[in-house]
């Protein structure tokens, strides 16, 4: 028999208030084993609150959700026990050091020795020490802990809800390392972030969620192809945009004196030899956010989400 998915939803909803905007709207989504996917939206887009339901620590106003092919709602305690989960916010024992915290959770879940022995790898992998009273560790830290919670009895499935927030970059290729270990064991990651870049170089898949609505299921390989930069050129003299104003992927053309901001998607290749002879003192180019990528791919005039044809 073919595994289920490791997370399926259909028509996931949920009104904090009535009469307001949903908080999720008809959320219909599958997750499949031994993929890393990337929920990604931005504040207040809805993926706690998604995530709150995966793990009936919310009730949906409608809907409804599995994991492993097990309901959210009526298998919470299985799920529970075959999963990990960072939260958004971790509240632990203040008292007790990081050690104590994880001895514990250990002993309540009645995983093995291998799962203690883990932890322990985890934490040095992450450069946590874990003799601190968990009150006294900075956001970042308290993050790691978390983590180690979540993966140290090697779940089938872990739900990350920002995993990577507060952790500096060479903490985030860590992580991205024990993410990559946990996909080439067959094992699922869902993981939450705001941040496009982020999840790029781990996730095969991103859903983007908007307003509680889901706006696109697209493969990274699919998302990086539609990127643009913003760029800004800075020459020793000034430029007629007529110049370069018929170049392919060229757009959104603005002049200040010596200095060109332009769009450009695709290849530099096409505006570089449109500037031949011109003396470019510098160029400045910026990534465009989720967001930006986002809408750009989406349409942002109308707010629609229909599917645009990507034009390269
Ligand atoms: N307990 C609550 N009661 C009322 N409204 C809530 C509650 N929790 C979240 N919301 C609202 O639901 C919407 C979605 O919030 P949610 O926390 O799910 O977003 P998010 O995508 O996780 O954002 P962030 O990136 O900031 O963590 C927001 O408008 C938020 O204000
Ligand atoms: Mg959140």
């Amino acid at each position: 028999m073919a595994l289920q998915p490791a997370v399926q939803t259909q028509g996931l909803t949920k009104s904090y208030h009535r009469g307001q905007r949903p908080a999720l709207d008809h959320l219909t989504l599958t997750v499949n084993r031994g993929e890393i996917f990337g929920y990604l939206g931005p504040n207040g887009a809805g993926k706690t609150t998604t995530i709150r339901m995966l793990l009936d620590l919310i009730r949906p106003t409608s809907g409804s959700a599995s994991l492993l092919g097990l309901d959210a709602q009526h298998n919470s305690v299985e799920i529970h026990k075959r999963i990990g989960f960072l939260p958004g916010e971790l509240n632990l024992w203040q008292n007790l050091t990081a050690k104590q915290a994880i001895t514990y959770l250990h002993q309540l879940r009645g995983h093995d020795d291998s799962a203690m022995r883990y932890a322990h790898e985890l934490a040095e992998r992450l450069q946590l020490d874990l003799g601190k009273p968990i009150r006294s560790y900075s956001t970042g830290n308290k993050r790691k802990i978390g983590l180690v919670i979540a993966m140290m009895h090697k779940p089938e499935l872990l739900i990350l809800d920002e995993p990577t927030s507060g952790l500096d970059p060479l903490m985030q290729q860590i992580f991205n390392q024990l993410v990559t270990e946990v996909r080439s064991e067959g094992r699922t990651v869902f993981l939450s972030s705001h941040i496009l870049s982020e999840v790029q170089a781990i996730c095969e898949r991103v859903a983007i969620i908007r307003d509680g609505k889901l706006q696109a299921v697209e493969r990274v390989s699919d998302l990086t192809r539609v990127k643009f930069h913003q760029l800004t050129l800075t020459f020793r003299s000034p430029v007629s945009p007529d110049r370069i104003a018929n170049i392919p992927g060229v757009s959104e053309i603005k002049t200040e004196g010596n200095v060109l901001h332009l769009r450009l998607s695709g290849d530099f290749d096409p505006l570089l030899r449109a500037l031949d002879g011109q003396y470019i003192v510098e160029v400045r180019s910026q990534e465009p956010s989720l967001e930006e990528t986002f809408l750009s791919y989406y349409g942002a005039a109308n707010g629609s989400s229909a599917k645009k044809e990507v034009t390269q």
